[in-house]
C-alpha cells in the first residue's frame, strides 16, 4: 500500500479494532465461561465431582479471586506502560490465561487454586491494555472514539453472553453428561470440560490477535525501558500485593499465626480482623471529603472521582453477586426446565450480556436524543443504584415463593433486567468521567482507580454472598431485602450529593 492510500477501515473504523474486539471478544468468553461454572463447582458435593465447599467459604474465595482479577490490572497497565508495551502485554496475558483455563480442566485440587492464579496474573496483563489500544486507535479529537468503545463493549458482551451457555451445557446439562458415559468417561468430570472450553476460547483470541495483530500498526508498541520505569513497575507491583494482603487478613476472623509465626498462646483467641473491611468503604468516603473541601479547583474533581469509585464500589457489590448468590439462587430455588426444555443455572448468566446487546443501542439513542436535557453523569450513578435496588427488591418475593418449592425462571430475568438498565446507566458513563476528570499527568492512574472500584465491588459481592443460605430458604427474603434496602439508602444519599458533587466537577460534564 502506498504512503497516500485511504487506511483500511472496519465499519467505518480503524481496521485494529478489529483484533481488538475479537480477541477481548474470546477474552471474556474464557472468563464468564469459567465463572458461570466456578461456585457451582465449588459447592458441589464430592460425588457430583465438586469440591464440597461450604457455600460461605466458596463465596469468600470467589471474591478474592474476582477481586484480584480486577486489581492485577494496575501493576498489568504499568508493566505494559513502562516495560513490555500494551502489545505484548496482551499477547502474554492471553497464554497465562490459556494455560490458567487449562489448569482448571485437570481434575485436582492443586491445579485449580494454580489455575485461578494464572487467569489472575494473565487478565491483569491483557484486560487493563487491551482498552487502553481501542483508545490509542484514534488521534485526539477524533470523534469516532466513543463509538469504538461502545463497538468493543459490544464485543465484551458477545463473547460474555456465548460463553456460559457452551461452558454450562458442557458442565451441567443432562445431555452431554449423556454423550460422556457413551464415551465410557466418568459424567461427574463434565465441570472440567465446560474449564477446558474457556480455555480453548481464549487461545482463539490469541490466534485472531497474532494473524490479525498487523492491522494494529504501531499501536502499543515495546516503550524505551528507564530504570525509573522499573522502579515504578516494582512499586505498583508491591504495593498491590500489600494491599491484596490488607484485603486477605480482612477476611480472617480467628488468625492465630502469621507466615509460621504463632500470634497467641494455644488455647487463646486469634484476631479478629474482620472489621479492616470497614477501612475500604471509610477511607475512600474520607478521601472524598478532603479533596472535596479543597480550594484548588482541580483537586476538587479528585474529590468527584472518589465519588464515582464509591458509587461504582456499591454498584459491583451487589451486582457482581451474578456468579455467586444469585447463581446459587438459579441452582436450588429456580425450575430447572422451561416447557421441556432442561436450563442448567449457569446459562442465567447469559442474561446479563444478552440485555446489554439489546439495550445498549437503546440508551445511545436515549442519550442523544436528550442532548443537553440528559441526566448529568451524578444523576446517572444514582439511578444505576436505584435500578439495582430494585433488582433486588424484586426478589423478596421470589425469595418468599421459593419457601414452597422451584420459582420461575422469570424472577432472576427481571433481576438481571434492572440489573442490565443500571449497568448502562454507570458503567459506560464511570469510565470516560474518571478520563474526564482526572489531571492530564494521571490519566492512567485514575483508570487504575476505576478498576480498583471495580476490585473493591467484587471483593465485598463475595462478603454479602457468604451469607446466602444462612439460616435456610425462609431467610432469603431477608438476604434480597436487606441488601435491596442498604443500597436504596445508599442511592437516597447519592441524589443529595448530586448538587454538591457537580459543583466539585467545575463545568466537566
Ligand atoms: N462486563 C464488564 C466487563 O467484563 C464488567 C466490568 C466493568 C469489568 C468495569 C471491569 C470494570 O468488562
Amino acid at each position: 500500500m502506498s504512503e497516500t492510500a485511504t487506511p483500511r477501515t472496519w465499519f467505518g473504523h480503524p481496521a485494529g479494532l478489529a483484533p481488538l474486539f475479537f480477541a477481548e471478544l474470546w477474552e471474556r468468553f474464557s472468563y464468564y465461561g469459567m465463572r458461570a461454572l466456578l461456585t457451582l463447582y465449588m459447592v458441589a458435593p464430592l460425588a457430583g465431582g465438586g469440591l464440597n465447599l461450604p457455600t460461605d467459604k466458596a463465596a469468600l474465595i470467589y471474591g478474592t479471586y474476582t477481586m484480584s482479577v480486577y486489581m492485577l490490572s494496575i501493576p498489568g497497565g504499568t508493566i505494559a506502560d513502562n516495560l513490555i508495551g500494551s502489545r505484548m502485554a496482551v499477547l502474554l496475558g492471553g497464554i497465562i490465561i490459556a494455560a490458567g483455563h487449562f489448569s482448571l480442566a485437570i481434575p485436582s485440587s492443586t491445579p485449580f487454586y494454580l489455575g485461578l492464579f494464572l487467569i489472575v496474573i494473565g487478565t491483569g496483563l491483557l484486560k487493563p491494555n487491551i482498552s487502553a489500544m481501542v483508545g490509542q486507535l484514534y488521534e485526539s479529537g477524533d470523534n469516532r472514539r466513543d463509538a469504538g468503545f461502545s463497538i468493543f463493549y459490544m464485543g465484551i458482551n458477545l463473547g460474555s453472553f456465548i460463553a456460559p451457555i457452551v461452558t454450562g451445557f458442557l458442565a451441567q446439562h443432562s445431555a452431554f453428561k449423556a454423550i460422556l458415559e457413551g464415551w465410557g468417561l466418568d459424567p461427574t468430570h463434565s465441570w472440567h470440560w465446560g474449564f477446558g472450553a474457556a480455555g480453548v476460547g481464549m487461545v482463539l483470541g490469541l490466534i485472531v490477535f497474532v494473524v490479525f495483530g498487523g492491522q494494529l500498526k504501531e499501536v502499543g508498541p515495546v516503550p524505551t525501558r528507564s530504570s525509573a520505569g522499573w522502579v515504578k513497575s516494582i512499586i505498583m507491583l508491591v504495593g498491590t500485593v500489600g494491599l491484596w494482603g490488607i484485603v486477605w487478613l480482612s477476611d480472617q476472623q480467628n488468625l492465630t499465626q502469621l507466615a509460621g509465626v504463632h500470634l497467641v498462646a494455644d488455647g487463646n483467641n486469634g484476631f479478629d480482623l474482620t472489621w479492616l473491611r470497614y477501612l475500604f468503604i471509610l477511607a475512600p468516603i474520607a478521601v472524598m471529603v478532603w479533596f472535596g473541601c479543597s480550594k484548588k479547583a482541580e483537586t476538587r474533581r479528585l474529590g468527584a472521582i472518589f465519588y464515582f469509585f464509591i458509587g461504582a464500589l456499591v454498584f459491583w457489590a451487589l451486582f457482581e453477586q451474578a456468579g455467586s448468590s444469585l447463581n446459587l439462587f438459579a441452582d436450588e430455588h429456580t425450575r430447572t426446565h422451561v416447557g421441556s426444555v432442561e436450563v442448567p443455572a449457569s446459562w442465567y448468566q447469559a442474561a446479563n450480556p444478552f440485555f446489554v446487546i439489546c439495550l445498549a443501542p437503546v440508551f445511545a439513542i436515549i442519550w442523544t436524543k436528550l442532548g443537553n436535557r440528559q441526566p448529568s453523569t451524578p444523576m446517572k450513578f444514582t439511578l444505576g443504584l436505584g435500578f439495582l435496588a430494585l433488582a433486588f427488591g424484586l426478589m423478596v418475593p421470589a425469595a418468599k415463593l421459593a419457601v414452597h418449592g422451584r420459582v420461575s425462571p422469570l424472577w432472576l430475568l427481571g433481576l438481571y433486567l434492572f440489573q442490565t438498565i443500571g449497568e448502562l446507566c454507570l458503567s459506560p458513563v464511570g469510565l470516560s468521567i474518571f478520563t474526564k476528570l482526572s489531571p492530564k499527568h494521571l490519566v492512567g492512574a485514575m483508570l487504575g482507580i476505576w478498576f480498583l472500584g471495580a476490585a473493591f465491588g467484587n471483593k465485598f459481592a463475595g462478603v454479602l454472598a457468604s451469607a446466602f443460605g444462612e439460616g435456610g430458604t425462609s431467610n432469603l427474603d431477608r438476604f434480597f431485602g436487606q441488601q435491596a434496602l442498604g443500597v436504596l439508602i445508599i442511592a437516597g444519599l447519592f441524589l443529595g450529593l448530586v448538587p454538591i458533587v457537580r459543583r466539585w466537577m467545575g463545568g466537566v460534564k
